[in-house]
């Protein structure tokens, strides 16, 4: 073969390497693109980011959960409804974890799981998707309850905090001013109970679950006790004021002023109760003041702080709800984005304008549309930044449900009030490691 030869040939194979690899290359792109850009594309399904709640919050969370999805295509915010009662709803979220399936992305949380939550590491830590400067924006009480050792780990989406309401039209029919002390309280409710037609004095919630602990956090508050300190985990429950703390209770069956059936009640009981028209007092929390504004009792009612002894003040515990993302989801920055999109201050405000809870924003208690509906808010402002927590230490539920027991055993007289107490402060003593 001469050089030309030779030549001819080299260029023939080189033609031919070169016409092979650009083939392969133009199929191997094009199945590359069938199968990373364009079949994606096609059944790409958004993400399905799931969260559970009580069954009254999620029809309140609907309309804005479709404003989320329109803003978000890529994601859709399912909100599972669980029943209504807090501790029910703890329940469902730690079997859930427990099994080491949770469907859960975000977990919508009561303040007081926090610690358990965090200590068993079923949440994400959040601090470093949010700065110190915007949690300032939030109430103190509702940021620190979402912290545990040191960490964050819940947003805080609404405060709550318990308030006593009464019947404006009754006590003005008997002559009185809105009452202070637990004495007045009770004189009040039986005066009129035997003025006006009215048979029920005074409801609160009675029932044996996570309710009960939090309307007696702020009956021990007025007489100055304590549950446990969470530094110290000093147990306070045998102390002469808690035990006068449960007598008031008992007394308030005793004499007629609240019904045997308070020992049964929940929240929902005993807002229907006082809607109706039929009781001078409740304790309960700002959600109710709107539903009952368009009730029967419409105009003939306000709130107040809890009442007290008259040289202890008021107490309201600290309630509040937020958001938290669940360590085992697969969805961390969806999730985020729902959280994000749930504490913009418009979102916070119409939420607000439409449930009446306490918002956790602290501008928000001063905004002019929402002030306009509930003149309460800076008042109940004032409440909230004294507002008493329930321990925050990771043995929160088996020490609330100690509690729970003894103070049902005592109001449904089972067992006498010092009795029920020491037995509470005794087991919750050896819970605690004492
Ligand atoms: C409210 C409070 C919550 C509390 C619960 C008790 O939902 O926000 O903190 O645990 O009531 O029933």
């Amino acid at each position: 073969m001469n050089i030309s030869q030779q030549l001819s040939r080299l260029k023939r194979g080189i033609f031919r390497i070169k016409r092979f690899p650009r083939f392969l290359i133009l199929l191997i792109a094009s199945i590359a693109a069938i199968q990373f850009l364009i079949l994606p594309a096609l059944t790409q399904q958004p993400v399905t980011v799931q969260v559970l709640m009580s069954a009254l919050e999620a029809s309140q969370w609907q309309p804005f959960v479709e404003d989320f999805e329109q803003q978000n295509p890529g994601i859709n915010l399912e909100i599972i409804e669980g029943p209504n009662e807090t501790n029910l709803v703890e329940d469902l979220y730690t079997s859930a974890f427990l099994l080491g399936k949770s469907p859960y992305d975000l977990v919508y949380l009561d303040i007081v799981w926090v610690p358990k939550f965090a200590a068993a590491g079923w949440l994400m830590p959040l601090s470093d998707r949010v700065s110190e400067d915007q949690l300032a924006e939030f109430l103190q009480g509702d940021v620190e309850g979402g912290r545990y050792n040191g960490e964050l780990y819940r947003m805080p989406f609404r405060s709550d905090g318990g308030m006593l309401y009464y019947r404006t039209d009754l006590l003005k029919q008997g002559g009185y001013e809105p009452p202070e002390t637990f004495d007045e309280l009770m004189q009040i409710s039986q005066a009129l109970q035997q003025q006006t037609d009215i048979d029920l004095g005074y409801l609160w919630q009675g029932k044996q679950y996570e309710g009960l602990s939090a309307m007696f956090v702020e009956i021990l508050e007025g007489f100055g006790g304590f549950w446990v300190n969470p530094d110290t985990l000093e147990v306070g429950l045998d102390q002469p004021e808690a035990i006068q703390a449960v007598e008031f209770l008992r007394n308030t069956i005793d004499k007629g002023v609240s019904p045997p059936g308070v020992t049964t009640y929940a929240e929902e009981e005993t807002r229907r109760i006082f809607q109706n028209g039929e009781a001078i007092f409740l304790r309960n929390w700002p959600y109710v003041y709107t539903l009952a504004a368009d009730s029967e009792i419409a105009g003939q009612f306000a709130i107040k702080p809890m009442v007290h002894q008259p040289n202890d003040s008021s107490g309201a515990c600290q309630g509040g709800w937020g958001l938290g993302i669940s360590k085992s989801t697969k969805h961390a920055d969806e999730a985020w984005k729902v959280i994000e999109f749930f504490n913009r201050p418009e979102v916070q405000q119409q939420f607000i304008l439409a449930t009446g809870y306490a918002p956790a924003l602290k501008s928000l208690y001063t905004d002019p549309e929402l002030v306009a509906k509930y003149s309460y808010l800076p008042k109940l402002l004032e409440v909230l930044e004294k507002a008493v927590l329930r321990p925050p230490i990771a043995q929160y539920a088996q020490t609330s449900d100690i509690l729970q027991r003894y103070l049902s055993a005592a109001i449904t007289q089972s067992l006498s009030a010092e009795e029920a107490m020491n037995r509470a402060a005794q087991e919750t003593r050896r819970l605690l490691g004492d």
